[in-house]
């Protein structure tokens, strides 16, 4: 193989499983195991469901399919990123500016992303040599919590003379980038080979221990998951976040799909592959992370326990679950663990983007590509760390990005696919090489009911959260502040999208 360092270098993922593990490496993260069982028990347990499941078949696995179509076929053409992709799917010299979105998305995300992360690794850590075992005292699990990631002041990870976590970002942060400095194939496949099946094997253990221990207990601990409270149906906060879910949790509308596909070769199979990995999600979102951490939490703490949010039921219900629970230090480091395996390999997920967009675009190598990505991210995530105070840079950033954001780009997507790139060919695209069909609905409901069903959502989102948020941003403060970082990251975003533009048109590679 060519000098893998060198950008004009043609990446490719090295075997098929290879690639569907990186997909689906992505796809599976913290959204399965805190965001999904949050959600979920926040908008009425099986109620939320049905709109979950409408979504996917709906939004979800569509998207995802054209995102591999397009990708694929960008890939074909000789580019891995999306402002490149995006213009030989729209020979338009506006189409790489939309490109930048599919960068800004991932670039942020990643920036509180990784604080996350870190936080599973510093658990995991403390249940391995023993210092999470707080007793059955709930308060000591808040406590232990807040003062770790600094939510009582801002700058109190810095100045409070507790830099665990400052060590612990360093160490994630080498990881990160030392698995995409190896590259596609070497790197981001051979790590997601080896991290999913360990974590698939954690979750397992740890499920097997919380279904094995009080069956009544196990039995109402499920029914507060699944059993529907059918009001929630009617509510549209419901419908909204069952669609948010599956876009977070698929790694849809957030342009790694695209990304990852452009590695697939010209006659590979994506139809099934990217099937695949979304079912691999699905597993572990629904089979795994929807009947441990709600049911844990309900056998041992009660009905208050599962309403307590994303972060509450992981990193204090668990803990205190893990407390009580027999064999609990070995099942806390598993879970934290397989946390931490999971973040990672969705985390790499979202620098390989814009690595391939520095290399490709400003033709950088490896290394200055990964210098200039490193400091970015590093100033993104040292503010997130700072601001620590009620977690408001990162819940700013996570509304902003991981939210609203992710709905315009799969609006975008969906735009160039069934109406620029044209379904006919979309359907031919995809079924190149494939070892499966998809039914031909499916391209009709990539044409028309997404994009509505989106904006519909879209349009819902800005109505019940838009005058809270403008509230709070004409507050000022920090929400205000990180609008502005978002903001300037974006702008230069844009303004490297373009210089990639001319160089492009210069060298012929983009001709309209
Ligand atoms: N899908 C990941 C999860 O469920 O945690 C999150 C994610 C991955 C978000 C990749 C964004 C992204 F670019």
């Amino acid at each position: 193989m060519a000098d893998r360092k060198s950008p004009a270098a043609p990446e490719q993922w090295a075997t098929r499983i290879g690639v569907i593990l990186a997909v689906a490496g992505s796809a599976v993260g913290l959204g399965n195991f805190l965001r999904f069982p949050g959600q979920a028990a926040q908008n009425g347990g099986g109620a939320f469901m049905l709109p979950y499941f409408i979504s996917l078949l709906l939004l979800g696995i569509p998207i995802c399919w054209a995102e591999w179509t397009m990708g694929r076929y960008g890939g074909s053409r000789g580019f891995n990123s999306a402002p490149g992709i995006y213009s030989v799917i729209w020979p338009h010299r506006l189409a790489k500016y939309f490109g930048a979105l599919a960068l800004l998305i991932p670039l942020v995300i990643y920036m509180y992303y990784v604080v996350i992360e870190a936080w599973c690794l510093g658990y995991a850590y403390d249940y391995l040599v023993g210092n999470l075992q707080l007793g059955s005292e709930p308060a000591a699990y808040q406590q232990h919590f807040d003062e770790f990631i600094g939510k009582t002041a801002d700058g109190f990870i810095y100045e409070g003379g507790n830099n665990t976590l400052v060590v612990l970002l360093v160490v994630v942060f080498i990881m990160n980038f030392a698995c995409i400095y190896r590259g596609v194939a070497k790197g981001i496949e051979d790590f997601c080979k080896v991290a999913m099946p360990i974590m698939a094997v954690c979750a397992l253990c740890v499920l097997v221990r919380v279904l094995t221990l009080d069956r009544d207990k196990v039995i109402a601990g499920l029914g507060s998951m699944w059993n529907p409270s059918a009001e929630y149906l009617a509510k549209p906060e419901t419908w909204l976040a069952a669609s948010g879910q599956i876009f977070f949790s698929l790694s849809v509308g957030f342009g790694i799909i695209v990304n990852y596909a452009s590695y697939v070769r010209r006659d590979d199979d994506i139809a099934l592959s990217g099937l695949t990995a979304s079912s691999v999600n699905e597993f572990f979102e629904v089979c795994l992370g929807g009947l441990i951490t709600l049911p844990a939490a309900f056998i041992f703490l009660g009905a208050a326990a599962t309403t307590q949010g994303t972060f509450g039921l992981g990193f204090n219900a668990l803990p205190n679950v893990f407390a009580v629970m027999p064999g609990g230090r070995v099942f806390g480091f598993l879970w934290f663990l397989m946390l931490f395996l999971a973040a990672i390999t969705s985390s790499i997920s979202m620098l390989q983007p814009v690595i391939a967009f520095l290399e490709e675009g400003l033709g950088l190598r490896r290394h200055a590509s990964a210098t200039l990505l490193g400091l970015i991210t590093a100033f993104g995530t040292a503010f997130v760390m700072y601001f620590s105070k009620d977690m408001a840079a990162l819940d700013t950033f996570d509304f902003w990005i991981g939210t609203m954001f992710i709905f315009i780009l799969a609006m975008i997507q969906t735009i160039f696919y069934g109406w620029i790139y044209g379904i006919e060919r979309g359907d031919e695209e995809l079924h190149r090489g494939a070892h499966m069909r998809v039914p031909r609905f499916v391209q009709w409901i990539l044409k028309y009911i997404t994009p509505i069903y989106l904006l519909a959502i879209f349009i819902g989102i800005c109505i019940t959260s838009g005058p809270g948020y403008y509230k709070t941003l004409s507050a000022g403060g920090v929400p205000l502040y990180s609008v502005i970082v978002i903001a300037i990251v974006f702008a230069f975003l844009l303004l490297l999208v373009h210089i990639a533009g001319r160089r492009w048109e210069r060298e012929g590679r983009l001709k309209f």
